[in-house]
């Protein structure tokens, strides 16, 4: 990866555990890319607009020839892709229909606390009802083994979200956050894109329509009947953590994904395309290039992250991508020849796992959109703002992942940040760890001491702490008062107890 030469040390890799599939891996470019529908409000009352969800199983073909249940958002992976307005409310009802408790989370989602999606704060189907509440009065806590006793906000079968979104065009996400089983439920398809547009993006002449495509990449592993394979208990309405501990560095899948096919290939025009990238892994990181057919790379004109527009564009030869991140990109495919073909790679993975999907370029066609030089309005926070600094420390001890040294505690807050302000955050670790904040955005101020890399410009919501790197970041507290959490996005960490909790003030 780009810098790795000045920085050594980043040379220890931490790579997570491949979970080989049983199934023969399906050939690549094969499938054409689908794009995931578009959700529809169900009504709009009072200028919100109201959704109707439904978490339950699906029958999809993903890998050509068999059937795959999936634990889909209306029955579908990647779920129904959200298209929002920024300050137009919105509100979300939630139906579980599945055999477990769930906790839906909007990743990027300036959310007040009662529909973050708090891992504790489940809604638990019917068919859970009796046992879940057993469990629970019997335990008073998970019953499992990596963190303290717990408390709990049940809705039993449905329940409703509420989603101001007062905040910048953005491309977001969503999935699941419940308690210890984030990983294994996300996996078998909890996952879905959600779009915030606003009148200063409306502006641009980006490239729209059929022309701006969402890229859900994550990585999965297959039993020989094509169901998801996952190694440790299945998710049930009550029982112990689902991540065995030899997979506790995070579950590598065998086969790539891409909008839940595999492999895939899109048909294009050689035009420029805008690419919404996420990598939705449990814990594969990605550093992503463009190889032509014919010798030579395309760069990425990178013009947002996972906070919304830059305030210009920069080229990007490769982008690192670590699980959670979001990068808005333009893509020109003007001078390939049509017939040719252009492979997304990822240059951290060999053999089958470094091509991820392709572009065909199928025809010329009129490109009336550009990329101007001036993007968006956009404050950089400056140090000397910050009122108050603090370090959150990621490290492993003994069987579980620790911030501070403490597993997670639903009780404890480990910072009570004023709202309105703005502070430095320090984030060291002993391997990679994805850190994500929920509700707050940040801005890179230094990593390793060094000053930022490109691909850490903009606001963030997720940033890869490397091996022994301490990454300073500068997060403005705008939005709700109230409970968040700060947690590593490697699912496996986060399930083994790599959570803590802040408390908005
Ligand atoms: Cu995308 Cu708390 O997570
Ligand atoms: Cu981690």
């Amino acid at each position: 990866p780009a810098g790795s030469a000045a920085r050594p040390r980043w040379s220890y890799d931490h790579k997570g555990t491949v979970l080989t599939s049983g199934i023969r891996p399906p050939r690549q470019f094969a499938t054409p890319l689908p794009v995931p529908p578009r959700a529809r409000p169900a009504r709009t009352t009072g200028g919100v607009d109201v959704y109707d969800i439904t978490q339950r199983e699906g029958s999809v073909e993903i890998v050509p020839g068999l059937r795959t249940t999936v634990w889909g958002y209306d029955g579908i992976f990647p779920g129904p892709t959200f298209t929002a307005r920024s300050g137009r409310g919105m509100e979300v009802r939630v139906r579980n229909q599945l055999s477990v408790p769930t906790s839906l989370h909007l990743h990027g989602g300036v959310t007040p606390p009662h529909s973050d999606g708090y891992p504790t704060d489940v809604l638990v189907p019917a068919r859970c009802g009796a046992a879940f509440e057993a469990a629970r009065t019997a335990h008073g806590s998970r019953g499992g083994t990596h963190a303290p006793a717990v408390d709990w906000t049940v809705s039993p079968g449905h329940r409703t979200y509420t989603y101001p979104l007062d905040q910048r065009a953005a491309t977001l996400w969503y999935h699941d956050h419940r308690m210890d089983f984030s990983a294994p439920q996300v996996w078998r398809g909890l996952a879905g894109m959600f779009l915030v547009h606003d009148r200063e993006e409306d502006a641009l002449p980006l490239p729209g329509g059929e022309r701006d495509i969402p890229l859900m990449i994550c990585d999965r592993s297959f039993e020989e009947d094509g169901s998801f394979r996952y190694p440790g208990h299945s998710p049930a309405c009550t029982g112990t953590p689902g991540v065995q501990d030899a997979y506790m560095d995070g579950v590598l899948g065998d086969v790539q994904l891409v909008n839940g096919a595999p492999w895939p290939q899109a048909e294009v025009s050689a035009t420029r395309h805008r690419l919404r990238l996420l990598n939705a892994s449990n814990a594969r990181r990605y550093h992503l290039v463009l190889e032509k057919e014919h010798g030579g790379r395309l760069p990425f004109t990178q013009i947002g992250g996972d906070g919304g527009l830059l305030a210009a564009p920069q080229r990007l030869a490769g982008i690192p991508i670590s699980p959670a991140e979001r990068f808005d990109v333009v893509v020109d495919f003007t001078g390939c020849p049509v017939g040719s073909a252009v492979t997304l790679v990822n240059t951290l993975a060999n053999g089958r796992m470094r091509q991820v999907m392709r572009f065909r370029i199928a025809r010329r066609a009129k490109d009336p959109s550009h990329v101007p030089a001036r993007l968006s309005r956009f404050t950089a926070l400056r140090a000397a703002s910050a009122v108050a600094t603090r370090h959150f420390d990621f490290r492993r001890s003994g069987a579980v992942w620790t911030i501070n040294g403490r597993p997670f505690s639903t009780s404890e807050f480990l910072a009570r940040p004023r709202l309105g302000t703005v502070e430095r955050w320090r984030f060291t670790s002993d391997l990679h760890h994805p850190v994500h904040l929920h509700m707050a955005h940040f801005q890179v101020l230094s990593r390793a001491g060094r000053a930022p890399e490109p691909t850490d410009a903009g606001w963030k919501d997720t940033v890869d702490v490397r091996p022994h790197e301490a990454v300073d970041v500068l997060v403005r507290f705008r939005g709700y008062r109230g409970r968040y959490m700060l947690h590593c996005h490697n699912l496996e960490h986060e399930d083994m107890a790599m959570m803590a909790n802040y408390l908005v003030v």
